[in-house]
């Protein structure tokens, strides 16, 4: 139950920098994800606040207390690696007991907390076992367990998740989210999947080589992504690019004209930016029969997906995806207008890839 700051962290391995100047706060109680491709630095990141890694420069402080020098096992951080090994030779009881025993806490004061945690997650039923004889699920469980158990005051997960199949990720997803709040555990969640993101998070921190490109609510990394890697990164499927040239008040998407979004029009004369990259998630936007005003496409494939369809069309040559409702029929070379939802499109500069409002940043 503390706050975390990183001040400007550097981690250099050899001359490869895996993290460059992060700075981040992650407030108490707050459930903060850590989300990005693989070999972004998250683990790096979270193994730097647990103080398996000393940074090669900036300071890190667990309430506002310089924690840099301060080896692991001084932390009171609860850590589930990402290949979260169990020591095979030992029962689920003990491997959920050892951070205590390493304590030498009281003998029936660890039997009460482990029995406490196993309940919360549901494998006190499991105490007796060894891991071989357990599910994956269940392994995951005794993982996490084993991090609750000392009453950590940072809980840091890597990729705990990653493991199970999708509908006991589901599952597990929801407890730990319920879990997080019901202890006020400040937690740090690495993912590299965007939906466990927007599913568990309080604040998301997107990171891309070694770099946080954005901090936000998953609301404002999932609707006003400050880069064009932000908006490709989360949803699916994720956000649609097409390019696009300013003409006054107009916006020319490779010949269908529509109007700069109104939330652009001040910022985009300000600018006097020419060259844009058009965002706009594919249910933001919907697919009508024949000539609108949008943009001007063909129908190149459509994909049912029970509830709703996802309709691919062709706009001059690039593809953009666009959700449509489940009975509506489609055919292939179809003209189609994809009709833009204003308020939700989100410009970027051509060049460097940001959005237009963060351009001063
Ligand atoms: N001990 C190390 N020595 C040298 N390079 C390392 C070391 N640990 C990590 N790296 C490099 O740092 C970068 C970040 O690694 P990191 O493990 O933090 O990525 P990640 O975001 O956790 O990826 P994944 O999603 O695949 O687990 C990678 O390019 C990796 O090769
Ligand atoms: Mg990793």
């Amino acid at each position: 139950m503390v706050r975390v700051t990183l001040d400007s962290i550097t981690k250099r391995f050899g001359d490869f920098e895996a993290l460059k100047r992060v700075s981040l706060e992650i407030s108490d109680k707050e459930f903060m994800a850590l989300l990005g491709p693989s070999g972004s630095g998250k683990s790096t990141l979270l193994y730097t606040i647990a103080g398996i890694y000393r940074p090669t420069s900036g300071r890190i402080y667990f309430d506002g207390r310089d924690v840099t020098d301060v080896p692991p096992k001084d932390r009171n951080v609860g850590l589930v690696f990402q290949n979260w090994a169990l020591y095979p030779h030992m029962k689920v009881f003990d491997n959920i007991a050892f951070p205590l025993e390493l304590r030498k806490a009281p003998k029936d004061e660890i039997a009460r907390k482990v029995r406490e945690v196993a309940e919360m997650l549901r494998i006190e039923n499991l105490l007796d076992r060894y891991p071989w004889q357990l599910s994956g699920g269940q392994q995951q469980r005794v993982a996490i367990a084993r991090a609750l158990v000392k009453e950590p005051d940072v809980l840091l997960l890597d990729e705990p998740l990653s493991n199970l199949d999708a509908l006991l990720r589901l599952e597990v997803r929801a407890e730990l989210k319920r879990l997080q709040k019901e202890l006020g555990i400040t937690a740090v969640y690495v993912t590299h999947d965007q939906a466990e993101a927007l599913a568990m998070a309080d604040r998301i921190a997107v990171i891309k080589e070694g770099v946080i490109l954005q901090v936000g609510t998953p609301d404002d990394v999932y609707y006003r992504p400050k880069y064009r890697f932000v908006g490709g990164f989360l949803g699916s499927p994720p956000m649609n690019f097409v390019e696009a040239e300013i003409e006054g008040p107009y916006l020319n998407v490779y010949g269908s004209v529509i109007p700069v979004p109104a939330q652009y029009r001040e910022t985009v004369e300000r600018l006097g930016v020419t060259e844009v990259i058009l965002g706009f998630r594919p249910h933001d936007a919907e697919v009508v029969k024949g000539k609108a005003e949008g943009l001007a496409g063909t129908v190149y494939s459509f994909e049912p997906l029970g509830r709703e369809q996802i309709v691919t069309v062709s706009v001059n040559g690039a593809f953009v995806k666009v959700f449509a409702p489940e009975g509506e029929h489609f055919s292939f070379g179809e003209p189609v207008t994809v009709k833009l939802r204003e308020d939700r499109i989100v410009l970027f500069d051509k060049k460097s890839e940001k959005a237009l409002e963060f351009l001063g940043d």
